[in-house]
């Protein structure tokens, strides 16, 4: 191994959401925070590096993409994802959910139906209310400890549906779909004329024997009816340098999209960002390979610790993702208590599965994208918390709204 993912990085003081504001969003401080979709692990040198050196010099005007940028792009998404894309298909965006929002401004008018399949990354649901869309639940089927797509549903829910928000692999329920399920999508999105938003953030993150297939790369006809944002946030820890990689095959959509991207002035990404990704795509292959056993690891370490010393809770078995969904039902709380007893007892900071909408309750999303210390401290708080029978006091709503972020 060259990289060492054991040493903890100290977060503190550095106004990073998941350490810095859990006063904000929880109503305590003295949490052990799994919570926020980043992880605790610094980059390797190969990005800190240009990155710093761009830093040095100290001129931080105006920048645009060079060609070396989207080569970096098209030589990643041809190695990992086996998908040949053109320079012209690649659209930059301050995000995913940025991206998310201006597709459903410019393709889709108020009141048209969306399709999201719950429980699913909360701010589906936020910004297809926010634009006053009609939000359509397309639920996901838990079976056999793994979850399915309801194809009778989403073919009922598509017959009124403008389009389909797809997460892949998803967050927080960690299925990496199939080619077959990726057809049979694509099937009824051609359809019912749907367009469709591929949500791929968590692309890079991926188990062996899983394999990532772009939702585009299914067929043409599916990549022209599809708006597929990528990024090197998750799997490089870059969150905060905003930029996200869109990939946009349909030239009329493409047009419309970077037509409302300049209207906003939006078409331009920070600096850092472009370094980043940039260095990201060219160097950080190696230290992605080796994370990704090292999370693999950790989601071992969960599984045997729940199974030994809190089999009341179980989790699903991750094929993607460094988000572990916990599914708590045997502790028998509803949301509120199941909520506080990880506040309050166990001194977690976790997030409420009940966020990600209809199939959350009972559930908690754990992040184990730590060092294996991080992941223990949180299980064995957890475990102290089991034999805690004190009653479980429901405190009053943290005032989250205070956060600018
Ligand atoms: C599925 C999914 N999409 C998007 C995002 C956030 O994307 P961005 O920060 O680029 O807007 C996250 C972050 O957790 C995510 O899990």
């Amino acid at each position: 191994m060259k990289y060492d993912f054991n040493k903890t990085v100290d977060r503190n003081r550095t106004s990073c959401i998941k350490w810095d504001f859990l006063e904000a969003f929880f109503g305590k401080s003295e949490l052990h925070p799994m919570w926020v979709a980043d992880m605790d692990f610094k980059i390797p040198s190969e990005i800190l590096k240009p990155i710093q050196e761009r830093a040095e010099h100290g001129v931080f005007g105006y920048t645009a993409k060079s060609n070396e940028f989207y080569s970096a792009v098209i030589s990643w998404f041809k190695k990992r994802y086996d998908w040949s894309i053109e320079k012209e298909w690649v659209v930059t965006t301050p995000g995913v959910v940025p991206a998310l929002n201006l597709a459903l401004q410019e393709f889709t008018k108020t009141g048209d139906g969306i399709i999201i399949q719950p429980p699913v990354y909360f701010p589906f649901k936020d910004s297809v209310e926010l634009n006053e869309r009609k939000l359509l639940n397309n639920a996901l089927i838990l079976k056999d400890g793994r979850y399915e797509i309801d194809w009778k549903d989403l073919e009922k829910k598509a017959e009124s549906a403008e389009m389909l928000v797809f997460c892949s692999p998803h967050n927080p329920v960690s299925r990496v779909w199939t080619t077959q399920e990726l057809e049979r999508l694509g099937d009824i999105c051609e359809r019912h004329d749907l367009l469709v938003f591929s949500d791929e953030i968590h692309a890079d993150i991926i188990f062996t024997p899983y394999k990532h297939t772009p939702t585009a790369k299914i067929s043409d006809a599916l990549a022209n009816r599809t708006i597929s944002a990528f990024a090197t946030s998750k799997s490089f820890n870059l969150a905060g340098l905003q930029l996200s990689v869109n990939i946009i095959p349909n030239d009329g959509i493409r047009k419309r999209f970077k037509l409302t991207l300049e209207r906003l002035h939006l078409n331009m990404s920070n600096i850092f960002g472009i370094v980043g990704t940039q260095a990201a795509y060219e160097h950080g292959e190696k230290w992605l390979d080796e994370l990704l056993p090292y999370l693999w690891q950790n989601y071992l370490t969960v599984k045997t610790y729940l199974r030994e010393n809190i089999p009341e809770i179980t989790v699903i078995e991750p094929e993607g993702t460094y988000l572990l969904w916990l599914n708590c039902k045997k502790l028998e709380l509803n949301d509120e208590e199941l909520a506080a007893f990880f506040v309050q007892k166990a001194g977690l900071a976790l997030t409420n599965g009940i966020m990600f909408g209809p199939g959350g309750d009972g559930f908690m999303r754990m992040n184990i994208g730590c060092p294996k210390q991080s992941v223990i401290k949180g299980l064995e708080s957890l475990a102290n918390a089991m034999t805690d029978d004190s009653p479980i006091v429901i405190g009053p709503a943290p005032a989250n709204d205070q956060v600018d972020c």
